[in-house]
């Protein structure tokens, strides 16, 4: 009797233990996805220096997302920015300019005094990217940085050039020693998105990014994933017990990507150009969310756990060969038209296009996964610009109920269930069931139930590039993609769009700005008796 009650209180005991140490530990504790998502998150002191420094996305993401995270005091004191670009500015030129566009996109406004302090430590450097002398002073610079401002030898550099400048910008770091920090401490770099522009250029770059570092010093940025509802889609799926049981072909008939927008271009007409939906969409956001939504549970929430998952998703995705794409793909381009009540210019009319342009700004395709738990469940992934709402989802469409036991007659609307995970606008989680409508008559409606991220936790989310810079600056790796998943995800796109150029010439502009598309994109889904959501 005896013996046993000291069995038991043993038990309590050590489960009391484990479950403290469970909520003090460091990530590899007895369960590492949890900790993982408990890390504290301070990083050491260190010097982002941006390649591209007089650009947009410095001016428009990554500056405003430094000042917000020194807000939020998750700056290490001993943080300093370097801009490096071609422009012939000034320290405090550059800073002025960086105000501006801080007061224009900075989620939370500026605070003056904080800005001021935010300022002392930017400075610049002006160079061409392929001039050895500029590397010579960036490096006088960051040692200057590291005795003065206690950098500590910790680097992170930033591409936010033009893709063509990223080999030569790679070369020279590694040919000025800036690959390694002189101090011991840690060296990092971000490579902005497109990374390639199909499957041999991403090769070709990956191998001149491992000629001067490491894969583990390398952050490949889609800032998709940095977004708070694409991480909470690993979140709802694994740290919820009831979804992963029907997360399947047993019971999903499909899914749905979508990622509408109202914008055009906006000014990028050059860029687009040799872009195109695809290259500027689909290879890098869409194919995130798909990973997302169809990986298995990795063993644990680490870099390369998640992302050896990520990476069998794309693995086993059929490839669409280029003679298949008029059977599962659809692209198109808009003409002028209204959206939010405003006319706009054809995509043939932007600033920087071709007149006669066949670059796509629309496209919707489908994938099938070969895998036990998707085999036959399609994938249907659409986006475009100038669409009539913005509008990102992921949607589960489950399988009707096997058996109608109601009447589906003219009084009812019988629907099958669909879990939609709203990325944006309007962050949150919808379930749809049918519901009977209260009254004699035997009624069915659908209704939803809804989660919402404002109603819920009140707190506005953090911009994606924060998070992401935060992440880089700590060493977690986790939300950026590894080589092997960027050259997956290419082997796929690279097919699609060969075939799209042995095709004759498309019928461009083939939708109205404002409208959801091309019609051959309903076409697409009505020949499996299926239909896209209306948002
Ligand atoms: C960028 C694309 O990566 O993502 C843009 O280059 C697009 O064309 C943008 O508009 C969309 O991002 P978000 O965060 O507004 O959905």
């Amino acid at each position: 009797m005896d013996d046993t009650i000291d069995r038991s209180l043993n038990s309590i005991i050590s489960r009391l233990i484990n479950r403290k140490q469970n909520m003090t530990d460091t990530p590899t504790t007895t369960n590492p996805l949890r900790a993982g998502l408990r890390m504290q998150r301070t990083s050491e002191p260190a010097t982002m220096v941006i390649f591209g420094a007089t650009g947009d996305l410095t001016h428009r993401k990554l500056v405003p997302a430094l000042y917000n995270l020194q807000r939020e005091r998750l700056l290490p004191p001993g943080f300093n920015v370097i801009g490096f670009a071609r422009r012939d500015w000034s320290d405090d030129f550059f800073r002025d300019s960086l105000l501006k566009a801080a007061r224009q996109y900075s989620r939370s406004g500026i605070e003056d005094a904080l800005w001021q302090s935010f300022a002392e430590d930017i400075s610049y450097v002006q160079a061409s990217f392929d001039d050895p002398a500029g590397y010579t002073a960036l490096a006088e610079k960051l040692n200057e940085l590291d005795q003065q401002r206690g950098a500590s030898g910790n680097r992170l550099f930033y591409l936010a050039t033009p893709p063509e400048n990223y080999a030569t910008i790679i070369q020279q770091l590694g040919a000025a020693g800036l690959a390694k920090s002189p101090s011991g401490g840690w060296v990092r770099i971000i490579i902005e998105k497109p990374f390639g522009r199909d499957l041999p250029s991403a090769r070709a770059l990956n191998t001149e990014v491992h000629q001067v570092f490491d894969e583990a010093q390398v952050y490949r940025i889609d800032h998709y994933l940095g977004k708070e509802t694409v991480q909470n889609i690993l979140v709802f799926r694994f740290a919820n017990g009831i979804f992963e049981p029907v997360w399947n072909r047993r019971y999903v008939d499909h899914v749905q990507i979508t990622v509408a927008e109202t914008v055009g271009v906006e000014g990028r007409g050059g860029y687009y150009e040799h872009a195109g939906a695809m290259r500027d969409m689909v290879q890098n956001h869409l194919m995130q969310l798909l990973m997302l939504t169809a990986m298995e549970p990795p063993v644990g929430y680490r870099a390369d756990a998640v992302r050896d998952e990520k990476v069998k998703v794309l693995r086993s995705i059929r490839a669409i060969a280029p003679e298949q794409v008029g059977e599962h793909t659809v692209r198109g381009q808009y003409g002028p038209g209204v959206v939010n009540g405003q006319s706009v210019p054809g995509y043939r009319e932007e600033q920087g296009v071709a007149p006669d342009s066949r670059t796509e700004s629309y496209v919707a395709l489908r994938f099938f996964i070969d895998s036990w738990r998707w085999a036959g469940v399609p994938f249907l992934l659409r986006t475009g610009k100038r669409l009539p709402k913005r509008a990102s989802e992921i949607a589960i469409q489950f399988r009707q109920a096997p058996l109608m036991l109601f009447d589906s007659g003219p009084m009812s609307d019988i629907e099958p269930n669909v879990l939609a995970i709203k990325v944006q606008p309007d962050e949150g989680i919808t379930l749809r069931f049918d519901s009977k409508v209260p009254g004699q008559a035997n009624q069915i409606r659908p209704v939803t139930m809804d989660f919402r991220y404002n109603a819920s936790f009140g707190v506005e989310s953090p911009e994606a590039y924060e998070r992401l810079l935060l992440d880089a600056m700590l060493g977690d790796s986790t939300l950026f993609t590894r080589s092997d998943e960027v050259e997956a995800s290419w082997s796929l796109i690279t097919p699609i769009h060969q075939g799209w150029d042995a095709a004759p010439a498309p019928d461009f502009p083939n939708y109205e700005a404002g409208t959801w598309g091309p019609k051959e994109s309903d076409k697409l889904l009505e020949h499996d008796w299926r239909a896209w959501r209306r948002l």
